[in-house]
């Protein structure tokens, strides 16, 4: 039985992760209206990881005998300046969730909530990836630039990223 302390704090959780879910939902359509077929791909399935990341805290607060609670649908932008805006937007994200899941770590040290700070080794590994291979994505599109076939060349390489990051997840 964990304390109720921590209990709300992953329950903050499930709404950040679904909230991502929901953000990169939202990105992936607009990228599949602007014609940015590779970059929705890539979002498609980051959202489905997000989901993925709030289910697992799900079950694990019904499995140490607390309350899961389901988050309200917070709806999310669905109109951004740029492909490379909306990226920014990603890392921020990204930055975001790190740093909740980080104080959610040192908030299980104060309570000495070992089976949670061992639950959460996962998500501070999955932070560290998914921000590194955000920066990644911003150093490419910095060095395509914005001159003329740049939005097809960005494209490209998303189609690309997003395979990697498929083979990667099949053998995971
Ligand atoms: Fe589950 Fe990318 O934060």
């Amino acid at each position: 039985m964990q304390s109720k302390k921590i209990e709300n704090a992953l329950n903050k959780q499930i709404e950040l992760e679904g909230y991502a879910s929901f953000t990169y939902l939202a990105m992936a359509g607009w990228c599949d209206n602007e014609g940015l077929e590779g970059c929705a791909q890539f979002l498609y399935r980051q959202a489905d990881e997000e989901r993925e990341h709030m289910m697992k805290i799900f079950h694990y607060i019904n499995e140490v005998d607390g309350n899961a609670v389901t988050p309200g649908i917070k709806q999310p932008p669905t109109s951004y300046e740029s492909v490379q805006q909306l990226f920014k937007l990603v890392y921020e994200h990204e930055k975001k969730v790190t740093k909740s899941i980080n104080d959610i770590v040192a908030l299980c040290y104060e309570e000495k909530d070992h089976a949670t700070l061992n639950f959460l080794q996962w998500y501070v590994e999955e932070q560290r990836e998914e921000e590194a291979l955000m920066r990644s994505i911003l150093d490419i599109m910095k060095l395509i630039g914005t001159g003329p076939q740049s939005l097809y060349y960005i494209d490209k390489e998303m189609e690309r990223i997003n395979k990697e990051e498929e083979k990667a997840d099949a053998q995971n």
